[in-house]
């Protein structure tokens, strides 16, 4: 059923579980093996009709609200699926952002994949699900994840995916540095570092077995080391960077185990954020748009 505006959708977070890049494709992009899982942090996206053009406007500053931003993007690639070739008008989108930017948490790419969810029934609702995951992918390459959300194997650029079985419920420690990695950037610094001929050969197993591309920045942050060493010595069973970071997550099996090491990693220099996994369905349930009340 189409939600009525005005409704709010949330956009979930994601880590690396595990991340291995097999070599470099024809495209420039990396070839990948990574499990993707959800978390329940998430942003919250406000949808709403004005009587002017296109806009958004979002609770944190540094959040680009023009066309760079990849809300932008995505509600302009539903507007042309739906045939329309003017400019967009008629939608207000209002981010509250929560997810870490520049963190590996896949925050902008999430806020994208709710957008094309909230505005398809509205604008395209003949689009069809193939389409939906091409418009995604296009994107970015983790955009098709979170169309989906919950623990996923994604293959080639990450964007080929395979549901995997939901895991057992895990608390988890994300811990922010105060400096932030461009993924162009960790990707880079992967090659400079990595000679073709070194690469993981073949598919390894696909369980926690860590980030190709945490030694290649921990080279130009330290920190990411003793975040991670950090974690582990406050108990998390496995501690990693996610994605191109900067923000490394340690896995707990109870929540007073990951909110004591959440306490006593927070710094001046390191914000910490505990929250939990999600599997599909829960990622489905919270994902899907609500009635919000219009604000005075
Ligand atoms: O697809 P997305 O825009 O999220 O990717 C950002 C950048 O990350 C790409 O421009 C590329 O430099 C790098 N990347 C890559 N291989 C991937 C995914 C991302 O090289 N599989």
């Amino acid at each position: 059923m189409t939600a009525r505006f005005p409704f709010e959708v949330r956009a979930f977070a994601k880590i690396n579980l595990t991340l291995r890049v097999l070599g470099l494709r024809p495209d420039g992009y990396h070839e990948l093996r990574t499990v993707f899982q959800s978390l329940a942090i998430h942003d919250r996206l406000r949808f709403e009709r004005i009587a002017g053009p296109f806009e958004i406007v979002c609770d944190d500053s540094r959040c680009p609200v023009d066309r760079t931003n990849l809300v932008w993007r995505a509600a302009a690639l539903v507007w042309r699926a739906a045939g329309r070739r003017d400019a967009m008008t008629g939608v207000r989108v209002s981010i509250r952002k929560r997810i870490p930017m520049q963190a590996g948490l896949g925050g902008g790419s999430s806020d994208a994949a709710a957008t094309l969810r909230a505005l398809v029934p509205h604008w395209a609702p003949d689009l069809e699900a193939g389409q939906l995951d091409r418009i995604g992918a296009s994107l970015g390459a983790d955009v098709p994840f979170f169309l989906h959300g919950g623990t996923v194997l994604g293959l080639e650029r990450g964007d080929r995916l395979f549901p995997l079985r939901a895991r057992e419920r895990e608390w988890v420690v994300l811990v922010q540095p105060d400096f932030g990695v461009g993924t162009p950037d960790a990707y880079r610094w992967f090659d400079e570092r990595t000679p073709m001929a070194s690469r993981r050969r073949g598919l390894g197993p696909y369980a926690e077995g860590g980030n190709d591309l945490e030694a290649p920045v921990a080279r130009h942050h330290p920190a990411i080391t003793r975040i991670v060493r950090g974690l582990r010595r406050n108990g998390a069973r496995w501690a990693a960077m996610s994605g191109s970071g900067s923000v490394c997550f340690g896995l707990f099996a109870t929540r007073p185990g990951a909110e004591a090491a959440g306490r006593a990693l927070a710094g001046p220099r390191c914000a910490t954020i505990v929250t939990r996994t999600l599997t599909t369905e829960e990622h489905a349930r919270g994902a899907a748009p609500v009635h919000a009340r219009v604000r005075g």
